[in-house]
């Protein structure tokens, strides 16, 4: 379009000069933006036109097609301003830039060619296309790195074109500019200092473009830098090491604590995740993969490990990374008992042993911490034993006083270990010991003494009774036997009486026992145990023999022979009730066996005597007549009252006259042998002296005997002579009581051996006391003979 305009006014300059006559040719200079109406030029004064040839020769401007900027104004002859003329808009950038025009006259034809130079005003401002440009920089883009940034236009000329440009701020970046061949610009932005997002994500610049002009113009552009993300951050742990704890009996999914880091990068530079090496003792946790937070993944265990660490490696999605570090402190729950462990031990002690013995050793541990690990042990009270701690964690089971097995032959020790936890755990082990025995125990006897009875004409080898002692010991130490200790009865070995069975402690009699010649006897038996050594204790036994009814009863008087005869007198005049004799027997038996009784066995005529059933004696029970025989034979039968009775019979000859003669014509038959009974009677009177004689001294010897020996004297009276019958009345009294067991009414008083001896003992309370020696019946027998001589001078009345 520009260069349209320029030809046609060159074309028109060249009309002027050749179609018509050029008379003058004008030139103006105005600048442009000129208001409407200003005066360009007084073209009349400057061509030397007249106004009025002006009007007449009708002037007018001649432009072309091209707008109609000026006017003429004829009647001052001046030439103005008729519309704004913008130099830009006309010539751009053409310089110099003029307006073409004509005047043209008619009347005559003349032309004028005025040339109006438009000067350049300062009226545009330098202008960017956009008023703002985005740019996105990396922030890793190194320095030097340029950008081209888009021009600014001014459409003034000259001075008053685009002059220079300033960047502001000017921190990151400076402004190069380049002439270009075509005598433009080219603007670059040189980065001089790295950029950082983290710092500033956006950078916000400000492009300004300057003219020469006077007042100068500028125009500006914003120029928007986003910085672009580079993974240049790495992760930052926010503490370098997490402490954190955890019970030991805490469960699966426990929160321990929670790594954090952070990275100053942007999107998935800046997302951390949290990873922690697969292996060791990491694996007992789990680290949450995005949120950091550290859980427990299986169960702990104080006493397996007291700490754990574990790197945590925070990682962006760069690859950049940084590790830190989570100690975990496991804190301590009384999870375990107390062990105990036998070190060493005794299953069995002595009785005996002293107090402070070692029975047992142990160890105790616990693996738990401090008072949870911390451990006493105790016992039971009540036994003799005691715990001692002798060093760390290693007690002793040791004796406090004396054993005895026989009182507690075991013990159960129940060892009981409790840690000071709370709760407190305890475990306990029962420990079984065994006492051994020691002979410490002395067989005892059931009883302190011991007293059997056995009945007299036992058969030897009868077992009597039975001694038992016990022994608190065990086994061989508690092995009783019995032993006989030696001893005499009577002068002979007690071993010669009774045998005791060593190991059951039967009593045997070795011998028939007569009552008649002991009555009782006392021996020790000794128990004696196994031990070694052995102990031993003794008892004393004492036997009775029971008597039984072996001996009939003997009579003593009227003394019996088969041939002589004896009579009593009773005189026809006798009374009623006349004492005639009295029949005296003995049983050596004692008690029932012992008690006699008297009866007549046979009566002649008409009862004229009987007999006292308890005492014997013959008594008349009637007046005697003249019809009563003077020779009366009565047959006393005496029996004892044992099971069966024992008797013996006497008989009695009773003559009934009231003179010798009388008798004697009744009893010839009595008389014979008369040299022979007048020895007899010599013999028998010096006998009844020597008695007599004997009797008083030992009557003497016997009270003084008496006075040391009173208990022990068993008199043996061996006796060739016999000695007056006299009748106890004791004998008699003890009657009514019909018990006569215990009560011995008379005693046989012998010395211990006849052979030894002949003394004869009378016992000063021999009132009670029948002496009697029941082997002398052949003296007895004797001695009735001899009788029956002393009375045959009385006799032979009978022949
Ligand atoms: C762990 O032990 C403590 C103390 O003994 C107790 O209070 C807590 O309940 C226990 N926790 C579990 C999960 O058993
Ligand atoms: C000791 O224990 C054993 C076995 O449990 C038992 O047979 C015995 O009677 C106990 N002894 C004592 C003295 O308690
Ligand atoms: C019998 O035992 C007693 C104590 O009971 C004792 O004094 C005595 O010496 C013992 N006798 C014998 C022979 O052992």
């Amino acid at each position: 379009m520009s260069d349209r305009t320029m030809t046609r006014q060159v074309l028109l300059f060249i009309s002027v000069l050749s179609l018509s006559s050029v008379h003058g040719q004008v030139s103006y200079s105005i600048p442009e933006e000129m208001a409407k109406g200003s005066l360009v030029g007084n073209i009349a004064q400057d061509l030397g036109l007249d106004i009025k040839r002006l009007k007449s020769g009708k002037a007018h401007i001649y432009t072309g097609d091209s707008a109609e900027y000026i006017e003429l104004n004829k009647e001052r002859g001046v030439l103005l301003i008729k519309e704004r003329i913008d130099r830009e808009a006309l010539c751009r950038q053409t310089t110099p830039c003029a307006l073409h025009l004509q005047i043209i006259l008619e009347n005559p034809m003349e032309f004028y060619s005025i040339t109006i130079e438009l000067t350049d005003v300062n009226d545009n401002s330098p202008i960017f296309e956009k008023s703002e440009m985005k740019y996105e920089i990396g922030e890793s883009a190194l320095t030097g790195t340029r950008i081209v940034l888009e021009r600014a236009i001014d459409d003034d000329v000259g001075v008053n074109g685009l002059h220079s440009y300033s960047l502001k701020p000017s921190d990151n970046f400076i402004l190069k500019t380049q002439h270009l061949p075509d005598g433009g610009k080219n603007v670059e932005m040189v980065l001089q200092k790295a950029l950082d997002r983290e710092k500033q994500e956006h950078i916000y610049l400000t492009l300004t473009a300057v003219d020469g002009g006077e007042p100068q113009l500028s125009g500006t552009m914003q120029i928007i830098i986003t910085v672009l993300d580079a993974n240049d951050n790495a992760p930052v742990c926010s503490q370098a090491v997490y402490k954190a704890s955890v019970l030991e009996n805490a469960t699966k999914g426990t929160v321990l604590t929670t790594v954090t880091a952070f990275d100053a990068d942007q999107g998935s530079y800046g997302t951390v995740t949290y990873h922690v090496p697969k292996s060791g003792a990491a694996q007992l946790f789990e680290i949450g993969k995005e949120d950091g937070v550290v859980k427990l993944n299986l169960n702990v265990d104080y006493e397996r490990t007291k700490h754990y660490q574990i790197d945590v490696q925070a990682r962006d999605q760069g690859g950049n990374t940084d590790s830190c570090k989570v100690i975990i402190d496991v804190i301590d729950i009384n999870d375990n008992k107390p062990s105990i462990n036998i070190m060493s031990k005794t299953n069995s002690i002595s009785e005996d042993a002293k107090p402070g013995t070692v029975v047992t050793m142990m160890n105790i541990q616990d693996p738990d911490s401090d008072g949870n690990g911390k451990v006493h042990c105790s016992i039971e009270d009540n036994i003799p034993f005691v715990m001692r701690s002798t060093s760390n964690n290693f007690y002793s089971l040791v004796t406090d006083s004396d054993l005895d097995r026989e009182r507690d032959s075991e013990y159960n020790i129940s060892v009981t270990c409790s840690d000071e936890g709370v709760p407190s755990l305890s475990s306990s082990v029962t420990l079984t010991l065994h006492i051994s025995d020691v002979n410490d125990n002395a067989p005892v006897f059931e009883r302190s003494s011991y007293e059997a009875y056995i009945i007299e004409n036992n058969t030897p080898g009868l077992s009597i009774f039975t001694v038992k002692a016990r022994d608190a010991d065990w086994n061989q130490n508690a092995r009783v036997s019995y032993i006989l200790e030696d001893s005499s009865v009577n002068g002979v070995p007690v071993s010669s009486y009774v045998s005791v069975s060593a190991d059951s402690g039967v009593i045997h009699a070795v011998r028939s026992f007569d009552y008649e010649q002991i009555k009782d006897f006392q021996f020790r038996v000794k128990a004696q145990d196994g031990g070694s050594p052995p102990l031993s204790s003794n008892v004393t036994v004492k036997i009775m023999i029971q008597d039984q009814n072996d001996n009939a009863p003997q009579v003593l008087y009227p003394v019996q022979t088969s041939s002589s005869l004896v009579a009593e007198m009773v005189p026809r005049s006798a009374d009623v009730g006349y004492l005639v004799t009295k029949v005296v027997a003995v049983d050596v038996d004692s008690g029932q066996n012992a008690w006699l009784s008297y009866k007549l066995q046979k009566v002649t005529d008409r009862a004229l005597f009987e007999v006292g059933l308890q005492n014997g004696e013959i008594r008349t029970i009637r007046q005697v007549n003249d019809k009563d025989a003077v020779k009366q034979r009565l047959t006393v039968v005496v029996e004892d009252n044992g099971q069966p009775s024992r008797s013996a019979t006497v008989n009695v000859n009773v003559a009934v006259a009231d003179s010798f003669p009388e008798v004697l014509s009744e009893f010839t038959d009595f008389t014979h042998d008369k040299e022979y009974n007048d020895n007899l009677t010599f013999y028998l009177v010096l006998a009844l002296a020597v008695v007599s004689f004997l009797f008083i001294t030992c009557l003497v010897v016997i009270i003084s005997v008496k006075i040391y020996r009173w208990r022990q004297s068993r008199i043996l009276y061996h006796s060739n002579l016999p000695v007056i019958p006299y009748y106890p009345p004791r004998y008699a009294d003890t009657l009514g009581t019909g018990t006569l067991q215990h009560v011995y009414n008379y005693e046989v008083c012998r010395t211990t051996d006849s052979r030894k001896s002949d003394c004869q003992f009378a016992r000063p309370c021999s009132q009670n006391v029948l002496i009697m020696d029941p082997s002398s019946t052949g003296t007895m027998q004797r001695m009735q003979s001899e009788k029956n001589i002393l009375d045959e001078p009385d006799s032979p009345i009978e022949h």
